[in-house]
């Protein structure tokens, strides 16, 4: 690289750090006046004037040159003109073979009072889906290791498949069963809207400490913020496409999509969007094909 190209760049370059200022905080949305950023933006709102402690939210919309946050933890101690810096990139997730077997939550950090794994690699967590025609057929048997399944409704590797019961019908249970007997190598878990009860009772009783052991958790439960519970689903998804590209198979199972899609309601009509049927914004049903 010549001299001059170096002395021009650094020329261009932007040398001054550019914060917003909260204005106005309703229900799940903050809006602030500036920083310069784009939709999907990870944001920090300090919470202290020396920059210490922050919170990180996400850009979801503008209006009137306004930007529109939504804070993916606890939003308390945001107050009026606390200083908004723009991260300028979206979200990504810290991942590795060293995640087998830890319980993360819907940001992807480790929850399960461990040390934090080092040698990972960040990974975008809204990537494009493949080309479709890259896509191999679905011609390969997977043994899920319940017979019923098996030999009823077989299930084929790279297939996408719902389970639907009413509530207490044992769902979670049957997702337990097939996270510990399949035979994939590698199984994310998202416990996504659940109580919070509910996942200890999940990990150590279901799962138990053998399907933990090829198992990633990804758990945002329902007293989580709208924003980390659908986060927690790209998540799982992220991590799941990481270990796909290193050729492993991989079980993906989320529990549940109805409340994911709650929460993008939630979200939706924080935003401004229209209700429509059962008061699911249209942003519902573009979201749940992504999965
Ligand atoms: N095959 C089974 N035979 C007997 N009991 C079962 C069976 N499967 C699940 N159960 C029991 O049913 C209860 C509810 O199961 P589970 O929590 O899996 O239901 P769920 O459909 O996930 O419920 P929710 O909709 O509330 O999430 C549990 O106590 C579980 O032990
Ligand atoms: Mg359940």
């Amino acid at each position: 690289m010549s001299i001059e190209h170096v002395l021009e760049q650094i020329k261009q370059a932007d040398i001054v750090k550019r914060y917003g200022r909260v204005n106005r905080s309703v229900g799940l949305l903050i809006e602030s006046k500036g920083p310069e950023a784009n939709i999907g933006d990870v944001c920090y709102i300090y919470t202290d004037r020396s920059k210490r402690d922050y919170v990180k939210a996400e850009v979801v919309g503008f209006q009137d040159q306004h930007v529109l946050l939504m804070p993916y933890e606890q939003t308390n101690m945001i107050g009026p003109d606390s200083l908004v810096e723009s991260s300028n990139r979206s979200l990504t997730v810290e991942v590795g073979e060293q995640l087998i077997g830890r319980v993360l939550n819907g940001l992807g950090e480790p929850i399960d009072h461990q040390n934090i794994p080092s040698g990972l690699e960040p990974y975008g967590v809204e990537s494009e889906p493949p080309n479709p025609l890259n896509r191999p057929p679905i011609d390969e048997i997977v043994s899920t290791g319940i017979k019923a399944i098996d030999n009823c409704v077989t299930v084929g590797r790279g297939q996408r498949m719902g389970i639907f019961a009413g509530s207490g019908v044992g769902k979670s249970t049957l997702l337990g069963m097939l996270a510990k007997n399949s035979d994939a190598e590698v199984n994310v878990f998202a416990l996504l809207g659940e109580r919070g009860r509910e996942v200890r009772e999940f990990i150590e009783h279901e799962l138990g400490e053998e399907g933990l052991k090829r198992s990633i958790i990804v758990v945002a439960t329902s007293d989580q913020p709208a924003l980390q519970r659908i986060k927690g689903a790209y998540t799982a998804t992220a991590i799941s496409e990481y270990f796909r590209d290193q050729g492993y198979h991989v079980n993906l199972m989320m529990d549940s999509l109805t409340r994911i899609a709650m929460a993008q309601r939630e979200l939706g009509l924080a935003s401004g969007e229209p209700p429509t049927t059962k008061g699911y914004t249209p942003s519902v049903f573009a979201l749940l094909p992504s999965f």
